[in-house]
C-alpha cells in the first residue's frame, strides 16, 4: 500500500492512501488563514464525440519515418544492444510489469463532452483541473521505469456545470523528435544502463547520435515534462526536473497545446538546463522559488523567477558535496530548506553497468538552510537529520518570531527500496523542529503510523504555516474494490472570502475502476467526515496513475498570458 497526501485547503492536508484495490482519503488539519481564488461564471459547451481508449503501445515499425542511412545504422545498433547486450529484465524494470493495470498508457483524447452521472458540479469549480503523468508514446524495447514516460496531461474543464475532458501529450523536444524518428532514441538515466557492455554501448551510441546531429540535448533538453503543472509568472507550465518547463495553454475549446520550452529569460552567460518540478509560488508576490541539481559543482543551484517570469541569477551551493536527487524542497517566510538525501546521482556507476541513480547508506542526510533572498551561500548552514529522506515536502513555516523552523514531510523509511519498488516504498510523516539560533534539531517526531506518500501541498499554502494542529483521520473515503485514485486536490468554495472555513470547499480527484474500466472525476465535500460525493463525472477516457495536478480557476485561466 502507498499513501498520498495532497492539495490541502487552508487548514488541511488531504491524504489519500491507495493500493491496488482500494483508496481512501484522510485529512490532517492545519491552522492557517484562508487564501484567495477568483471565480468566474464563464461557460462553454463543447460537444466533441471522439473517444480515447487504452491502445497497444506503438510498435516502432509502425511509426518509423526516418530512413536515413545513418539513422538506420544507429537503430540497428540500438536493436542489437536491446536484443543481445542488455541484462535480462527484472520485475522492477520490465515494462510488461510496470505498464500494466492503470499504469498502462492511453492514447491522446481531444476535448470530449462528459456526463455528470451523480450530483452536480459546483459553480466554484469553473475552471480546469490538470493532472500530469508519464505516458510513454512507444513501447519500451528494453528496461523501463515509471518515471521516464512522456508527459501527458489529463484535463477536465468545467463551465456552468458542464464538463469536457482531454488527454494531451506535452510536446517536448524528446516527444517530437522520437515521434518523427518512429522510435525512442534518448537514453533514460533510470534504465538505459543495464549491464556493463550495454551501458558502454549506449553511452557510445548516444555520443555518436549527438555528434551526427541526430539529437541535440544541450540546446533542446531531453526531458519529458511529466511531473507537475504550475503557474509561473502568469503562464502555465508542465514541468519535469530533468529539463526546463514547457509552457502550455488551455484553449477556449477545452484543449491543451504546448507552446514551447522556456528558460524564463535567463542570462545568456548562465547555464540553465533544468529546474525542479516543485517550485514554490509565493501567492502574495507571485515569485517562484526553485532550484536545480547537477553532477558537478555547484551541485545545487537555488534561484527565483520573479512575478514577470524572469529568472534571477543562481545562488550556487558549493557546500552540497554530493549530487543528491532533491525532488522537492521547503520554503518559509524567510528561508529555503533543502533535504540533502541519500538518493544520489553518480555517473561513474554507468561504467559499472548500473544506473547513475544510487542509494548511499553511508551518507548522513541533512537539511541545508539558506535565506530566500541570499545572494550567495555564505550564510547557508547545514544540520544533520540522519535517515531523513523525502521525496516530497508537505510544508514548512516559522515560529517563535522566526527562531524556529518547522518542517513537515514524509520520510522514506527504506530508502534503499525507493528506486526499484517506488510504489511499495513506505513513507511516514514526520515533524522536525529546527533552532535557527543554535542551528540544531530541537524535535523530531512521527506524526502518523500510516504509510504516506506523494504529499504535495496546495501551492498557495507554501511557507504560510505558523503552527500546526494535526488531527488524525479527520475524514476518509474508500473508493471501493479495484479502484485507484490519483492525487487529490482541494478547491475552496469561496476563495475570496477570508472568513470562510478552511475546509469549506471540495476535494477533486480522478479515480479509475479496474473492474468496470471506467474512470471518473469525483468532487467530494471537504467538510464531510466521509468526504461525501457532491458530483461524479464519467470520463470518456481512462486516466492512468499519474503524478501531480493543479486546479486553475476560469478567471485565472483567462488572465494567463
Ligand atoms: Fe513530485
Amino acid at each position: 500500500m502507498a499513501i498520498q497526501i495532497s492539495a490541502p485547503p487552508t487548514k488541511y492536508i488531504i491524504i489519500s492512501s491507495y493500493s491496488s484495490k482500494q483508496l481512501h482519503h484522510e485529512r490532517i488539519s492545519f491552522h492557517e488563514p484562508v487564501k484567495k481564488f477568483i471565480i468566474s461564471s464563464t461557460a462553454e459547451r463543447i460537444k466533441l464525440k471522439t473517444k480515447n481508449k487504452t491502445v497497444p503501445l506503438m510498435d516502432d515499425h509502425n511509426k518509423r519515418k526516418n530512413n536515413s542511412l545513418l539513422s538506420t545504422m544507429f537503430k540497428s545498433i540500438d536493436d542489437f544492444i536491446c536484443d543481445f547486450m542488455d541484462l535480462p529484465l527484472r520485475p522492477h524494470n520490465d515494462p510488461k510489469n510496470i505498464l500494466s493495470g492503470n499504469l498502462a498508457p492511453v492514447d491522446e483524447l481531444p476535448p470530449t463532452a462528459c456526463e455528470v452521472v451523480e450530483g452536480s458540479l459546483p459553480s466554484c469549480l469553473d475552471g480546469a483541473y490538470l493532472l500530469n503523468g508519464p505516458n510513454p508514446q512507444f513501447k519500451p524495447r528494453g528496461p523501463y521505469h515509471h518515471f521516464e514516460g512522456d508527459g501527458m496531461i489529463h484535463m477536465i474543464k468545467i463551465n456552468g456545470g458542464k464538463a469536457t475532458f482531454c488527454s494531451r501529450y506535452v510536446k517536448t523536444y524528446k516527444y517530437m523528435l522520437e515521434r518523427d524518428m518512429g522510435y525512442p532514441i534518448i537514453p533514460s538515466p533510470f534504465t538505459s544502463f543495464n549491464g556493463v557492455m550495454a551501458s558502454i554501448a549506449r553511452v557510445a551510441l548516444g555520443v555518436a547520435r549527438v555528434v551526427a546531429g541526430e539529437f541535440d540535448p544541450v540546446t533542446n533538453g531531453y526531458g519529458t515534462a511529466n511531473t507537475s503543472v504550475a503557474v509561473i509568472g502568469g503562464k502555465l507550465y508542465a514541468l519535469g526536473e530533468g529539463d526546463l518547463p514547457y509552457e502550455i495553454k488551455v484553449t477556449s475549446d477545452g484543449d491543451i497545446t504546448t507552446l514551447g520550452r522556456r528558460d524564463f529569460h535567463s542570462a545568456a552567460t548562465e547555464e540553465f538546463l533544468s529546474m525542479t518540478a516543485h517550485p514554490k509560488i509565493d501567492p502574495e508576490t507571485g515569485e517562484a522559488f526553485a532550484f536545480s541539481y547537477h553532477i558537478s559543482p555547484p551541485r545545487l543551484r537555488f534561484f527565483r523567477i520573479d512575478s514577470h517570469g524572469k529568472k534571477q541569477p543562481d545562488v550556487p551551493i558549493f557546500s552540497m558535496e554530493t549530487t543528491s536527487l532533491i525532488h522537492d524542497f521547503f520554503v518559509t517566510k524567510n528561508y529555503a530548506i533543502f533535504n540533502d538525501v541519500q538518493i544520489c546521482m553518480n555517473p561513474s556507476e554507468i561504467l559499472m553497468g548500473k544506473p547513475p541513480v544510487t542509494i548511499d547508506l553511508t551518507k548522513t542526510s541533512r537539511f541545508g538552510v539558506i535565506k530566500k533572498y541570499a545572494k550567495d551561500e555564505s550564510e547557508m548552514w547545514w544540520v544533520d537529520v540522519p535517515g531523513f529522506n523525502i521525496s516530497h515536502a508537505v510544508n514548512a513555516w516559522e515560529e517563535d518570531d522566526g527562531d524556529t523552523l518547522v518542517v513537515v514531510a514524509a520520510n522514506l523509511l527504506l530508502v534503499e527500496q525507493s528506486l526499484e519498488k517506488f510504489d511499495l516504498a513506505e513513507m511516514k510523516m514526520e515533524e522536525i523542529r529546527i533552532s535557527v539560533k543554535n542551528k540544531e534539531v530541537l524535535l523530531r517526531r512521527q506524526l502518523s503510523t500510516r504509510v504516506l506518500n506523494l504529499p504535495p501541498i496546495h501551492p498557495d499554502l507554501c511557507r504560510k504555516k505558523k503552527k500546526v494542529c494535526i488531527r488524525h483521520s479527520v475524514a476518509s473515503r474508500m473508493y471501493g474494490p479495484g479502484c485507484t485514485g490519483n492525487e487529490p486536490f482541494f478547491v475552496p468554495r469561496e476563495p475570496n472570502d477570508p472568513d470562510a472555513d478552511e475546509d469549506d470547499g471540495f476535494v477533486v480527484v480522478y479515480v479509475h475502476d479496474e473492474n468496470t474500466q471506467e474512470s471518473k472525476f469525483l468532487v467530494m465535500d471537504a467538510k464531510s467526515p466521509i468526504l461525501e460525493i457532491v458530483a461524479a463525472v464519467k470520463l470518456p477516457g481512462r486516466v492512468p496513475t499519474a503524478f501531480h495536478g493543479l486546479f486553475v480557476s476560469e478567471s485565472r485561466l483567462s488572465k494567463l498570458s
